[in-house]
């Protein structure tokens, strides 16, 4: 299938494509290397750099685009919570705009990077995908948004959407992980203090109502991820969006991490007890009952350790600040 991968330079949208090419799909990356990296594009694929507005319909038209999918957003909670206005414009316009262009070259299918995030505090975990969207930051806010529109355009336009909606992803594929340029996701975080490039690690907030205190969160590998984003493509259905929830239906604390990284890395990870962090829910667990039962979904890599050891194999291979470390303070 000719495919467009927006954000394909990315971290999860690096590994899908990867996955893509590999599977014989004719692959474009559409990135503007805000925060991508263009080695990260996976030989066989090509790269146009640029933005959605700008460029989406003309890579379309050329390529003769049969599927897009769309990873391209703004992704960071607490920047969310400071800027809202970059993330109404970053993500909910230029989906619009994708969507716009997409109906004008007649691309009849989307597979779109949901999130957790959309349920906020969940009443009912593990969370599954009829659950209410109430998303309690402007992160998911923005990503609920664009299901809305893409639900939307399925009726109006009779496109066949996936939303894929993300748990805690990491780990690392085909040499291919997470190295952002400001870092903020937990496991990255205590790697890098494992190497030494961080002092310690803050744990935000150890007075939520969980078993010890600290947030829950299911984290799932991002190389299963992308496999569902491969079957998303063909369970593609004209006239409908689909809505998975991808997570592994266990929940691991934060204390919990931090002690599996030290026990993978074999290094200490000095912890400093640290105030709440804005917009974080106490647990996001998911039910992915039904990407089991209508994708055929088989999460291979559902270990902790299993996602801790590929995320440090590619920690340690990236040396310094290309790992998206900070300096030390
Ligand atoms: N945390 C710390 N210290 C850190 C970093 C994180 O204690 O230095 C905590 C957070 O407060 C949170 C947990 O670790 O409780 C996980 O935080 P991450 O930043 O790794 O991930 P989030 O759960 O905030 O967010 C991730 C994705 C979002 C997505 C969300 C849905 O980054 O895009 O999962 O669950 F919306």
């Amino acid at each position: 299938m000719r495919v467009l991968v927006t954000g394909g330079a990315g971290y999860i949208g690096s590994v899908v494509a990867a996955q893509l090419v590999e599977a014989g799909h004719d692959v474009v990356v559409l990135d503007d290397l805000s925060t991508g990296h263009a080695d990260a594009v996976p030989a066989g694929a090509r790269l146009v750099e640029g933005g959605i507005r700008e460029h989406a319909q003309a890579v379309m038209a050329e390529q003769g685009t049969e599927a897009v999918l769309h990873f391209a957003a703004r992704s960071v909670v607490p920047e969310s919570v400071a800027h809202p206005d970059r993330y109404w414009d970053g993500n909910v316009g230029c989906s619009l705009a994708l969507l716009e262009a997409m109906r004008v070259c007649g691309v009849g299918r989307i597979v779109f990077s949901s999130t957790a995030a959309v349920y906020g505090e969940p009443e009912t975990v593990p969370i599954p995908e009829d659950a209410p969207v109430r998303p309690g930051n402007p992160y998911g806010a923005t990503k609920a948004a664009i299901d809305a529109a893409l639900t939307e355009h399925a009726r109006m336009h009779g496109i066949g959407a996936v939303s894929l909606r993300y748990f805690n992803v990491a780990g690392a594929y085909a040499g291919l992980g997470e190295r952002h340029t400001t870092e903020t996701h937990l496991i990255p975080i205590v790697l890098q203090v494992a190497r030494g490039l961080r002092e310690s690690v803050s744990v935000y907030g150890a007075d939520y109502p969980t078993p010890d205190g600290t947030c829950v969160r299911d984290y799932i590998h991002v190389a299963d991820l992308a496999e569902a984003h491969l079957l998303a493509l063909e369970h593609c259905r004209p006239g409908a969006h689909r809505v998975f929830n991808l997570g592994n239906g266990t929940g691991f604390s934060v204390r919990e991490v931090i002690e599996v990284c030290r026990e993978v890395t074999g290094h200490p990870v000095p912890v400093v007890a640290a105030g709440r962090r804005a917009g974080d829910p106490a647990t996001l667990v998911a039910s992915s009952e039904r990407a089991r039962a209508e994708l055929g979904w088989v999460p291979r890599r559902p270990g902790l350790r299993e996602i801790v050891a590929d995320a440090w194999a590619f920690h340690t291979a990236h040396p310094g600040p290309a790992a998206g470390a900070e300096p030390r303070a």
